[in-house]
Formats: C-alpha cells, structure tokens, sequence
C-alpha cells in the first residue's frame, strides 16, 4: 500500500490528480492568507481602537475608497483564477476519452462488483492497465453509493435507477484504496474495496486467468477463494461466531430455524436459494441484509462454494 502524500492528501496516481491538487493547493493558501490578514486585523483593531475613557481619539473616518477597491478586486481576481482552473479541470475530469476501456461497476449493500466487457467478475477489487483511460459505468442495485478513490482524486455518486460515469488514468502501479464516500446503512464503513493498477501484459494475463479461474483445483479449493473473492467473508465467519449472516462452519447438514417458524435442513438446494435469493428464507435471529448474488455467481461458484461448505462441516455428505 502506498503511504506517501501530505498532510492532506494521499499520493496522486492519475493523470488529473496534479491538476485537482494545484486548485486545491491555490484554494488553500489564499484562503489561509485571506484569512490570517482578516482575523488579524480584528485582533489588531480591538485592541488598538478598544473603548477607552478619553473622548475623540477616532476621527469619524467614513470611507476609504483606494482600501476599499483593493479589498474588493483582490479577492476577484483570485476567485476568477480558482474558476478557472476548476472549471478547466472539471470539464477534463467529465470528458471520457474516446479509447477508454468500459468497466459496469455496481454498488450495493455492501460492496462493489465490476464487470468486465471479456466476461470476468470481480467483488471489491477493480483490476486496471497502468496509462490507459478507464471508464467505469456506474449503478446501484439499492441505496445511494458513492464511487471514491483518494489517489486518484475522483468521486462520483452511484444511484439506483439511473447510471453514472467517472474515468481515470492511472499513471502509477500500485493498490489504491476504494471507499464508498456515502452513508449507505449498517455496513457503509465496510463497503471498502482495491483498485489495483497493472501493467498491460499483467493485465491481459489478469483477464485470461480470471475467465478460466478455478481450473486445475478442486471444487472445494476454488469455493474457499471465492468465499474471499466474493467478499462472502464480510458477513460469514467460518469459525463459528455470528456475524451479520450466519456462520458457514457445520452449516451442511443442520437444521435451521427460520424468522417465519418453519424450518429446514441446510442442503445443496437451500444453499444455493440462500445465495440467489437469500430473502426467501431467513434464518432466526438475523436481519434481511444480504443483497441477492444473481448475476454475481456463475452455477459453477456456487457449485464450488457449497462444496467448500461442506468441508466446513462435520457431517459431509
Ligand atoms: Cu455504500 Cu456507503
């Protein structure tokens, strides 16, 4: 992880991140400045001017004009300067360029999943090419997310019903952080994910290994690196204490209760409905949190998660 930037930002790793950090800079320093003059001419005055006993010591001054323009067209022009070069970098910043890769990311309770235009899906973790724009598409499934990236000074919010876009180009290798920059509910400060920058060859490497993924192990070893992956961790121990969900550990085989009284036996069948829609029968004593997987999962990860949670489980069958 990258640990150098100031005091106030995190190092910048896009080509824009110059740019916003100059506005801010300027900004900053200016309004720092205004503001040391202006609180210490108070100061100053109060105590200059302070209410003494001796009458006549002001000399009912009424105005000043050559101070009075000078306060006025200072301030202007350095107002004009920080439009101008905001403006400049926010229409930069809204432009997509013409041969950006697409990226579909999605924001729901409580993560990020990305689409790939090659098929590949990912949960909390955004895989890029190093100097090459990316566009990322942006929706939500439920509530109002927001897409933010410290290091590369961008932040778009991601609606229900409705797309948004932002791009970037990272012009640095490395992880980033990935935060939803909008309260979202219970999970929100959880809703973290990784932006991580690649060279080409790495990226195309990325990309074929993520469509073939899970061959060569078995289905067991593949479900417990989606259980990672998918973020199924977030919500799942596997070592028996109860989190938002359930805890996977001896869960094949059990009989669960559920909110609505009736009960069932975790099986295949169930566990894949608990995954797909997971709404339909809620374990006793947890809340209806968990966002629908469909489209998320392919038969063949659920396959490989179920059989992952078996081997969580004393009775194995
Ligand atoms: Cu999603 Cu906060």
């Amino acid at each position: 992880m990258d640990t150098t930037g100031t005091l106030f930002m995190p190092s910048g790793a896009s080509t824009i991140s110059g740019e916003v950090d100059a506005v801010f800079n300027f900004i900053l320093i200016a309004g720092s400045i205004i503001f040391a003059i202006v609180v210490g001419l108070i100061i100053f005055f109060s105590v200059r001017y302070r209410r003494r006993d001796k009458p006549g010591l002001t000399s009912g001054i009424s105005h000043n004009l050559k101070l009075e323009l000078t306060w006025t067209i200072i301030p202007v022009i350095l107002v004009f300067f920080a439009f101008y070069f905001g403006f400049k970098t926010y229409l930069k910043m809204s432009i997509v360029p013409g041969n950006a890769i697409e990226i579909k990311a999605t924001g729901q309770k409580w993560f990020w999943s990305f689409d790939y235009p090659e098929g590949v899906t990912t949960v909390n973790e955004l895989v890029v090419p190093v100097d090459q724009p990316v566009k990322v598409l942006l929706s939500s499934q439920d509530v109002i997310h927001s897409f933010f990236v410290p290091n590369f000074r961008i932040k778009m919010d991601v609606l229900p019903n409705r797309y948004t876009v932002t791009w970037f180009e990272a012009h640095q290798k490395g992880e980033y952080n990935l935060f939803c920059a909008e309260y979202c509910g219970t999970e929100h400060s959880e809703m973290v994910g990784k932006v991580r920058v690649v060279s080409e060859s790495e990226y195309q490497n990325w990309l074929e290994e993520s469509s073939t993924a899970g061959e060569g192990m078995t289905p067991a070893e593949y479900g417990a690196k989606l259980y990672i992956s998918k973020s199924c961790n977030t919500c799942h121990s596997i070592d028996g204490t109860a989190g938002n969900g359930p805890s996977f550990k001896n869960i094949f085989g059990k009989t669960e209760k559920f909110a609505d009284g009736s009960q069932a036996v975790v099986d295949e069948n169930y566990l894949r409905e608990s995954i797909l829609e997971p709404a339909n029968k809620i374990v006793a004593g947890y809340q209806n949190i968990m966002p629908t997987y469909q489209g998320l999962v392919k038969d063949r990860e659920i396959d490989a998660l179920i059989a992952y949670m078996k081997t969580l489980s004393n009775e194995q069958q």
